[in-house]
């Protein structure tokens, strides 16, 4: 029976995890210069978590989520995207305690129900960062300058920082009654989305994609025209920082996100090349979801990052290759030399030569054409006369010269000295 992947999810294949990995390497290092740890938290939590966590109204939670009944009746559900698990973890281990600011980031798979096309797959990955505790304008800043520094070091040119203020409990209601007073009167226009959204989010209304909406959307009342003195004066902090350390931003007044625990600075990073689906990253403040899973008030700041889409638009030209290539590729020729092979390779490895061989027993023109498409630096032949007399050979790939291995004397010494210039690591165990 053959069977196929799912719609909408893809295989990393080996060819391409260079790239994947050299990315995520260069998340540790840019983050841990300010401060930030990984945290791994589960793929599947109790559905309740992201109903009240990224809200019920939120397109993601209405049609978006795998959920399934586990064999002892939880409701569960496969994680839609990180900072709901992140904020149940921080609670569950007290992670408030002491008090300070926790910077935590992720990498993983995230799934949404989403209709497939390029850029958007429902199963993907994230990179994902939470600061937790502080709602000074300075750590919106901070986080996003990281999040700037770090597209940077990828060699990611023509990317835009867009920021938006979505106000607090205090100053949204009223923008809300003000927003919904304006789409009322041209509900006829707007799409069938847009008719929903009026009555379970109206906010969602300034983001929709169609044409006709969002071309009234941009002339509908923005958030920033309703912010109360505090959040105004909060705004203009965190652009005043982005601007002291030349952070390019763009204030775009009819951003809002797509999940519902937002409040005060909301962004996105969007590029040119990516066609439809432009946002490479999104995130902003939540400052009253830790309360909602019984924690203490915990102002929260981050953002997640889609890495297929980052992926697509890295250049790639100043990535370091960490592939590795066999130092040595064992030819054994005969059952014998097979079974020495095979402990001799054991042996190597634990004093960290990098082997591979052959387990097929092929001739020695089929297994020097294996040891040459392996990029091995050298092949070390064993045949049933090497075996008798103790002396192996050791052959360059490069130049066919030839030298011959004792082993009744200390020839891993003697082979890390083949193996040089390129270094070998010291032995770790054995
Ligand atoms: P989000 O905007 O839903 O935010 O997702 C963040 C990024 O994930 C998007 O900008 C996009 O690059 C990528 N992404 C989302 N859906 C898909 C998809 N179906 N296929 C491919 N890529 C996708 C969040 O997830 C928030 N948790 C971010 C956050 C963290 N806010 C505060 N902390």
């Amino acid at each position: 029976m053959k069977i196929k992947s799912i719609r909408g999810v893809k295989d990393i294949l080996p060819e391409e995890i260079d790239k994947w990995q050299w990315v995520e390497k260069k998340a540790h290092e840019i983050f841990s210069l300010y401060g930030f740890k990984e945290i791994r938290v589960p793929i599947f939590e109790n559905t309740k978590l992201f109903q009240r966590g990224i809200g019920d109204t939120s397109d993601i939670v209405q049609k978006e989520m795998y959920t399934f009944e586990d064999k002892g009746g939880e409701q569960i559900t496969l994680r839609p995207e990180g900072t709901a698990g992140v904020v149940r973890s921080y609670v569950e281990h007290k992670l408030y305690n002491p008090p300070s600011l926790l910077k935590v980031f992720y990498i993983g798979p995230m799934f949404r129900y989403e209709r497939p096309q390029a850029g958007r797959f429902r199963q993907f990955y994230q990179i994902g960062v939470e600061a937790m505790g502080s709602s000074n304008p300075s750590v919106d800043a901070e986080v996003m300058t990281m999040l700037m520094d770090f597209f940077s070091n990828l060699g990611l040119k023509d990317l835009c920082l867009e920021i938006n203020s979505l106000g607090c409990p205090d100053c949204r209601p009223q923008h809300r009654e003000v927003l919904k007073n304006a789409i009322r009167e041209q509900l006829d226009l707007l799409c069938g989305n847009c008719n929903e959204r009026y009555e379970r989010n109206p906010l969602r209304v300034l983001d929709c994609k169609n044409e006709t909406c969002s071309s009234i959307a941009k002339t509908l009342p923005k958030t920033a025209e309703h912010l109360c003195e505090i959040c105004s004066d909060n705004f203009q902090r965190v652009q005043n920082f982005l601007t002291d350390v030349s952070v390019p931003w763009r204030l775009n007044p009819i951003l809002v996100r797509g999940l519902d625990y937002y409040g005060r600075t909301a962004f996105e990073v969007k590029s040119s090349s990516l066609g439809a689906q432009d946002a490479i990253c999104g995130g902003g403040r939540y400052d009253h979801l830790v309360e909602e899973f019984e924690g203490p008030a915990t102002p929260c700041f981050g953002f997640a990052l889609g890495l297929e889409r980052l992926i697509s638009l890295v250049p790639f030209d100043q990535m370091e290759s960490i592939e590795r290539n066999p130092d040595l590729y064992l030819v054994c020729l005969g059952e014998m030399a097979q079974t020495r092979g095979f402990k001799l390779a054991s042996e190597l490895r634990q004093s960290g030569i990098f082997v591979d061989r052959d387990a097929e027993g092929a001739s020695m023109k089929s297994q020097m054409r294996k040891a040459d498409k392996s990029k091995a630096r050298f092949a070390l032949i064993l045949g049933e006369n090497e075996i008798q007399s103790g002396k192996f050979v050791l052959k360059s790939m490069a130049d066919g010269n030839q030298d011959e291995i004792d082993l009744s004397k200390d020839y891993i010494e003697i082979l890390k000295k083949h193996l040089k210039p390129q270094t070998v690591p010291e032995t770790t165990h054995g």
